[in-house]
């Protein structure tokens, strides 16, 4: 059993919850079903990351590519979204107990209102815990994601606040969803591909990436705990020797 004090935890672990649809279709059930019972895997793993003091955690759950699914999917995991971040208002003292804070990173602009309020009520109630930070990437993409960095930059330069000359990396950083996350030191992503889908992309340059065939449905705390512990047995060298 892993401990919270155990060394070698990452601090900020990416999950490409992957595998949902193809979950569904094995047992001949809707795909929706799938993203349901991802939902569920989805708490577990947060309240895990929470058990184990891990400090972030980043779940990809919708992508700016994933517009391109039929209209009556993306309405269900929609729904699914709303339905969660309505039932997360409900349970605002076990959240607390479990010290978790929700965040949210991606173009929140880009999806209905009444969720874009729901996500912002649970940013804000959840602010002070501060065990674990639970990010959902939702209209996330990892080059919209630079792309808005490079223009906010851009136009800081063209005002004369910033010299484009003297930009550092750090400024890039602190320009993009995530400025006071660590950098993703272990990205795990199950159902069998391997590919980053556009997640995290500047973040994750140095991570650790761990892969699996068990699809999200069946991802358990268990093959979690797994990709901890062989994490904590890599060498990272970082360019180094
Ligand atoms: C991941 O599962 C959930 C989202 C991308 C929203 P998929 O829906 O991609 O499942 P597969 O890959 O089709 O099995
Ligand atoms: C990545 O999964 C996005 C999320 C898990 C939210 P996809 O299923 O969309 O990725 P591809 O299309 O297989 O690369
Ligand atoms: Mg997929």
């Amino acid at each position: 059993m892993l401990e919270a004090s155990q060394v070698g935890l990452p601090r900020h672990v990416g999950i490409i919850m992957d595998g949902n649809g193809r979950w569904a279709k094995a047992r001949g059930l809707p795909r929706t079903d799938g993203h349901k019972r991802g939902a569920e895997v989805f708490e577990l793993i947060c309240d895990r990351c929470a058990d184990l003091g891990i400090p972030c955690v980043t779940f990809y759950a919708f992508s700016t590519e994933n517009w391109n699914r039929p209209p009556t999917e993306v309405a269900a995991i929609m729904d699914l979204l709303r339905h969660w971040l309505k039932k997360a208002q409900e349970r605002e003292v076990e959240n607390a107990r479990k010290g978790i804070r929700l965040r949210f990173i991606g173009e929140l602009e880009g999806l209905p209102e009444d969720i874009q309020s729901l996500a912002q009520d649970a940013q804000e109630h959840t602010r002070t815990h501060s065990r674990t930070i639970c990010n959902l990437a939702v209209n996330y993409g990892g080059r919209l994601e630079i792309l808005q960095a490079a223009r906010h930059l851009a136009a800081q330069c063209q005002t004369g606040e910033r010299d484009a000359l003297t930009l550092t990396e750090d400024d890039i950083s602190a320009a993009l969803y995530t400025p006071e996350y660590p950098d993703v030191d272990l990205l795990i992503r199950p159902s069998g591909e391997q590919r980053l889908s556009n997640f995290l992309l500047w973040q994750s340059a140095y991570a650790e990436f761990w892969y699996s065939n068990t699809l999200w449905p069946d991802f358990t705390a268990a093959e979690f705990d797994r990709a901890l512990a062989d994490f904590a047995r890599r060498g990272r060298r970082f360019g180094g020797i």
